[in-house]
């Protein structure tokens, strides 16, 4: 069984189609990413999947019940973690623990006995008496995360769990969730960095327009949609170069001030830039954000 499958999905704001027919299948004990620029609809599927609000159109079965007749039962097995953190600042990090517990029906008493363990997890040991407000945005993003998972989840729906976070908090939440895929849950997370997709997630949808456009794991993703090897061109003299370049790579992009040259053979546009003193390149092999780029275009989305 699929812990959440999508069908035909739409849901419309005024004139916007904002999810508009779209299909999703997560596959058990994997972490699934859902890519898209802003306002692709990347939250409203999100909530339509847990059934937080209706849809025009499609189905959503959620760990085999469906919804929205079935939401009650199908949310009691899922952990949620929203774009914004949604923490009771007049509490403290237990107290919080405590009454997310009490929506799933859990006992003070059991509560008491797993809020050790969240911390632990969450690396908030030795904080639990604290006020929300004296935590840094990261243990903040770490406690949503350990609420999450007061209900012993089989699938955790997180949406853009790390934006806003310093390079070692994103590291911390990093390693979180490869503990929860290691434990055999089921995870759909919504990222902005695609260095986070890639190297958490096994399966990726990039969804635009509500939409998905590609899906596939990571690695499949780079070769069937982008040249092996990138060479990024910037410094002075760079606009005299360009028509050079285009020779010599398939598929050359200007962003700002950087040209993004797309090649399977680096050799030659390296050897002639070796010959550039006023020019800058760094070589490297092709991600899963020139993917990203080349499917939504590189244009400001809001
Ligand atoms: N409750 C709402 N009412 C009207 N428009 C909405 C509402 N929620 C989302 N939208 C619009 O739907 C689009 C997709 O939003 P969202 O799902 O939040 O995108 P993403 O999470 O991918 O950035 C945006 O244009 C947003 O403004
Ligand atoms: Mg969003």
């Amino acid at each position: 069984m699929s812990p959440l499958k999508l069908t035909g999905l739409s849901k419309r704001y005024g004139d916007t189609a904002v999810v508009d027919g779209l299909d999703l299948e997560l596959r058990a004990g994997r972490c699934h990413g859902l890519l898209g620029p802003n306002g692709a609809g990347k939250t409203t599927t999100l909530r339509l999947a847990l059934g937080l609000i209706g849809a025009d159109a499609g189905v959503v079965e959620l760990l085999g019940h469906v919804l929205p007749e079935q939401a009650g039962q199908a949310r009691a097995r899922v952990g949620v973690v929203p774009q914004t953190d949604n923490l009771d600042p007049d509490f403290t990090v237990r107290e919080n623990l405590q009454i997310y517990g009490r929506y799933f029906g859990i006992s003070k008493r059991d509560m008491a006995e797993r809020i050790p363990g969240l911390l632990d997890f969450a690396g908030l040991a030795g904080k639990a008496d604290v006020p929300i407000a004296t935590l840094s945005g990261g243990m903040k993003r770490r406690l949503t995360l350990a609420r999450a998972l007061v209900n012993d989840p089989d699938l955790v729906i997180l949406d853009e769990p790390t934006t806003g976070l310093d390079p070692q908090a994103r590291h911390l939440i990093w390693q979180g969730l490869r503990r929860l895929i290691g434990q055999g849950k089921t995870l759909l997370l919504t990222t902005h960095f695609m260095e986070e997709a890639e190297r958490l997630c096994d399966d990726i949808s990039v969804i635009d327009h509500g939409r998905v456009i590609v899906q596939g794991s990571p690695r499949d993703l780079i070769k069937a949609h982008i040249e092996p090897h990138v060479v990024e061109i910037y410094g002075d003299g760079l606009a005299e170069w360009q028509a050079c370049a285009s020779v010599w790579c398939r598929r050359c992009e200007q962003a700002g001030e950087t040209l993004f040259c797309y090649t399977d053979a680096p050799e030659q546009v390296v050897a002639e830039l070796e010959t550039q003193p006023g020019l800058r390149y760094l070589h490297r092999p092709a991600n899963l954000e020139d993917v990203f780029l080349k499917l939504t275009g590189r244009d400001l989305r809001d």
